[in-house]
């Protein structure tokens, strides 16, 4: 294989997307949508997270040290994507029908419609950037499985076909796990609301 170098890119690496639920200072919660996530190791697995500049997720996680990570799927991707449009510090983002519960350890807002779901807690958060960038290592404190996929007779296929993980890759494209186009990113949105308009914060990722 002959490989030549090109200007610094992962366009063509698969990112996991997740919804990180965050709760407001008044208690109600706000979603938005992530790819920068990973894992680590403490002395159990860990997550790490990187989060480009100001947003109102940061600032909540910052605030109560905790959130959760919610698996996005197929069927939840128009939402997922509106959450990764509309900016959490415009009041009117969360005015949109959302189904959440309380997480079962943490006090984060979990997303109804996604079966896997992380209840995380900050470990060391560690700036990478001068604007609040930053990386955040944490602590899965708990995890949220819909129960149809726990000790399930499944293969592996069968699996990951019924979960629906949807990937983000290349030119801001949403892909099927095996391989169909979903959509590029900020229009599924519209299926929300039609006229979303793209947030600051979305935009300076
Ligand atoms: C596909 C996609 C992936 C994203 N991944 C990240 C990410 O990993 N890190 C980040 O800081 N912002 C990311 N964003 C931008 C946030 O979703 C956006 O800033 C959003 O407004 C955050 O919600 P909030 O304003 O309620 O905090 C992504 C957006 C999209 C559309």
């Amino acid at each position: 294989m002959k490989k030549v170098s090109v200007p610094v890119t992962n366009d063509v690496c698969p990112q996991t997307l997740f919804v990180y639920g965050t709760k407001n200072e008044d208690g109600t919660p706000d979603f938005g949508l992530f790819c920068w996530f990973s894992y680590c190791w403490f002395d159990e697995l860990g997550v790490i997270c990187a989060i480009g500049g100001s947003k109102r997720t940061l600032e909540n996680i910052r605030r109560t040290k905790v959130f959760s990570a919610n698996l996005v799927v197929e069927d939840n991707l128009p939402l997922a994507d509106y959450f990764g449009t509309a900016d959490g510090r415009d009041g009117d983002k969360m005015d949109v029908e959302v189904a959440w519960e309380q997480g079962a350890v943490l006090d984060v807002p979990v997303l109804c419609s996604s079966p896997f779901c992380f209840e995380l807690e900050i470990d060391k958060e560690i700036a990478t950037g001068e604007q609040n960038e930053v990386v955040l290592l944490c602590r899965i404190r708990n995890v949220l499985k819909d129960e149809r996929f726990v000790d399930s007779s499944m293969t592996p296929e069968e699996l990951y076909k019924a979960i629906a993980a949807v990937q983000t890759c290349v030119d801001c494209d949403y892909w099927s796990w095996d391989g169909r186009h979903l959509g590029k990113w900020h229009e599924r949105a519209k299926e929300i609301k039609a006229d979303v308009e793209i947030g600051a914060a979305a935009r300076g990722n």
